[in-house]
């Protein structure tokens, strides 16, 4: 039998596990396992070493003041996070070294250079500070995967602007609501992009936007170019990207920051129907992101081409296309549009292209590759490939040994990491060089990280068994806050299990002591790697006019990992139809944003509640799944569940 053509289940038996080779070994960033050890043994010296690779412009008194659940990390440092992705690898004679090699969806495509950044980060910042934006003012990017993007960032940075990434597939209202909730007074936009040959018009969505946001006043617009054009007449707060920067000195010092100044705001959705507005610090955000980069992705700036195909809107942008790879000097890729444009095989044709080292993707788009066929990735010569990374979502033990086989060639460890954007950086993974992995476990908490299975009464599950995550002791860039929702945090994350940081995610270990992280277990679905609030798509479906109630649950898919389902009860007057269940699909697109489309709108007349009124979603899920219904003695009504049985079952074929 051909290598190539062997079967998933051949592979399952084949790679029940997988051991780094002695040349991977010998050459890794951490190869010793007393790593492990170490770090536990004093984990605030061991993040104080990691802290103090950073350039400092003055150093901490304290590395940690912790007053459960509000923690500070190196309390009194002063740093700016702009030196450590910049000013610093130029000082020191890498000036020349790739920072990105950029290429746009049409082909057009950019090299530049860490030193061409720091000057292009320099002007932007000087631009910025023309329209007085300083010290703690908020700044909203709304821009395509191109540098500018990460210039913008880093200008920010520099003058000590807190910004903040909305991601560009986001509808006008949600762009709106974060503009309104950080009250930002500057957008940074791009005009346009291209995805799977489509143009994506940016700027209409930022003049919806904005003109319900009376803290912006001025909007800069950059231009994407290449054809990509937007349809916008252009209003007078408009300012050009080329006007404002060109004509900036490419000198602006930067801003000492203290570590604990906000450093950006995330959204992130909670399990109401209002996102999340995770603040991140300096100093112990971009020691995590530093160090778990030179871990777990093994970096090696010297050599590598590391790859991380995740948008910047998405916190895997900021701490692995951003912050950890620029902290590192490392050269990257950075590709603006679809994987299968204009071939199901562009990722691959990239990799050989630029010569990949590492690569980071998501499960979700491993899965597609499996579906496009073998074929495509088989085309290529993908031999640079040293490392895998995944990362969104748990990955099923298939997509893992495909994705082992057909694009590490048998041969590249995956590093399976677990994480979210509250965490900053990541927690639960193998490090490459040491662990021996298992196909579908995130294995070991990073060192210095502890985390604990913990039952429905708190206690904790020692040994194999399933619970509760949560990470037991704080770690640098753990969020500090919400933005301007001080007791939402505290509610949110620490209050299931006093004193332990709650991610929502249920995990089990096995006999090896390997963690499983299972999946959320409250209102939020992973779709496509990226979270979503069933409470938020529901909000958004009875925003329409036909809708009195609606339900929303996340059911298992085959490509997406999870996907939305809507349970719609009508107005009186309406009928359900399909062009009406299309039309309700578009309405929560245009409210949230095309990623939030349900896969499926139900019309039923009744919803199964409880008898105090509450949606029994569980049941729900039965539904949707097939599956034999569970427990339904807390149900008000039976019948319910028949009606809405037949019909989901009538619309499936
Ligand atoms: C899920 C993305 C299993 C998890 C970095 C978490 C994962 C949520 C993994 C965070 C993984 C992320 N295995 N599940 N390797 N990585 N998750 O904030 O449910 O967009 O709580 O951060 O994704 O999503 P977020």
């Amino acid at each position: 039998m051909k290598e190539t053509s062997k079967t998933i289940e051949v592979l399952l038996q084949e790679h029940r596990s997988f051991t780094p080779s002695d040349e991977f070994r010998r050459q890794a960033n951490a190869s010793d396992p007393e790593i492990y050890a170490r770090a536990d043994a004093d984990w605030q010296g061991w993040w104080a070493s990691w802290a103090e690779q950073l350039t400092w412009e003055r150093k901490w008194d304290r590395v940690l003041d912790w007053k459960p659940p509000h923690a500070q990390w190196f309390v009194g440092g002063k740093l700016n996070a702009s030196v450590q992705c910049l000013d610093r690898h130029v000082a020191a004679g890498n000036g020349a070294r790739v920072a990105y090699h950029w290429e746009g969806e049409p082909g057009d495509a950019r090299t530049l250079t860490y030193a061409q950044m720091l000057d292009g980060v320099a002007r932007v910042a000087n631009g910025l500070k023309s329209l007085g934006i300083g010290q703690g003012d908020r700044v909203t990017l709304y821009m395509p995967m191109a540098p500018e993007l990460v210039m913008a960032v880093l200008a920010c940075t520099r003058i000590g602007a807190i910004f903040s990434v909305v991601f560009a597939g986001f509808s006008a209202t949600s762009l709106r609501d974060r503009i309104q909730d950080q009250e930002a007074k500057l957008v940074i936009c791009g005009d346009a992009c291209w995805r799977r040959g489509k143009l994506l018009d940016l700027k209409i969505v930022v003049d919806e936007a904005v003109a319900a946001c009376p803290s912006i006043e001025q909007v800069l617009v950059w231009r994407r170019g290449a054809g990509a054009e937007s349809a916008s007449a252009g209003t007078p707060r408009d300012l050009e990207w080329s006007a404002l920067v060109d004509p900036q000195p490419a000198l602006c010092a930067p801003v000492a920051m203290d570590a604990e100044d906000p450093l950006f705001i995330l959204y992130t959705s909670g399990t109401t129907g209002k996102p999340k507005g995770i603040v991140h610090s300096h100093g112990g955000y971009l020691t995590v992101a530093y160090a778990t980069s030179q871990l777990v992705f093994d970096l090696k700036p010297e050599s590598d081409v590391y790859w991380c195909t995740a948008d910047v809107g998405w916190i895997t942008g900021h701490s692995y296309v951003i912050f950890g790879p620029m902290a590192n000097g490392v050269t990257q890729l950075m590709y603006e549009g679809a994987p299968n444009h204009p071939q199901p095989d562009r990722f691959w044709e990239l990799i050989h292209k630029y010569g990949v080292t590492v690569f980071y993707t998501a499960p979700t788009a491993i899965r597609a590759f499996m579906k496009w066929g073998d074929e495509w990735p088989a085309k290529h010569d993908l031999s640079s490939l040293r490392l895998l990374g995944s990362v969104g979502e748990p990955i099923n033990p298939e997509a893992w040994v495909w994705y082992l086989h057909h694009i590490g060639g048998g041969k590249c460890p995956i590093v399976d990491t677990w994480w979210q954007t509250e965490t900053g950086g990541i927690m639960i993974t193998p490090l490459p060089g040491i662990t021996t992995t298992v196909p579908g476990s995130a294995t070991q908490p990073f060192p210095g990280i502890e985390a604990k299975l913990l039952d429905e009464q708190g206690k904790e599950v020692v040994g194999p068994g399933g619970g509760y995550l949560v990470l037991s002791r704080p770690w640098p860039s753990m969020l500090r806050g919400l933005w301007r929702d001080p007791e939402r945090y505290v509610q949110t994350y620490w209050s299931r299990f006093p004193g332990m940081y709650f991610p929502a995610d249920g995990a089990k270990r096995d006999q090896l002591g390997n963690l499983w992280v299972l999946g959320r277990v409250d209102d939020v679905m992973n779709v496509s790697g990226h979270r979503l609030s069933t409470m938020e798509i529901e909000s958004a479906l009875v925003d329409h006019h036909a809708v009195a109630e609606a339900a929303v649950i996340g059911v298992a898919h085959e490509l997406k990992g999870q996907a939305p389902v809507g349970f719609v009860i009508l107005r009186a007057g309406r009928e359900p139809s399909d062009a009406l269940a299309k039309e309700l699909t578009r309405h929560v697109g245009e409210v949230i944003g095309a990623l939030a489309r349900p896969e499926r709108i139900i019309f039923t007349p009744e919803l199964p509640k409880t008898r105090s009124g509450k949606i029994m979603r569980r049941l729900l899920r039965d539904v949707a799944e097939g599956k034999a219904l569970g427990d339904q003695t807390t149900l008000a009504d039976s019948g319910v569940l028949d009606g809405l049985k037949k019909e989901y079952e009538s619309r499936e074929g």
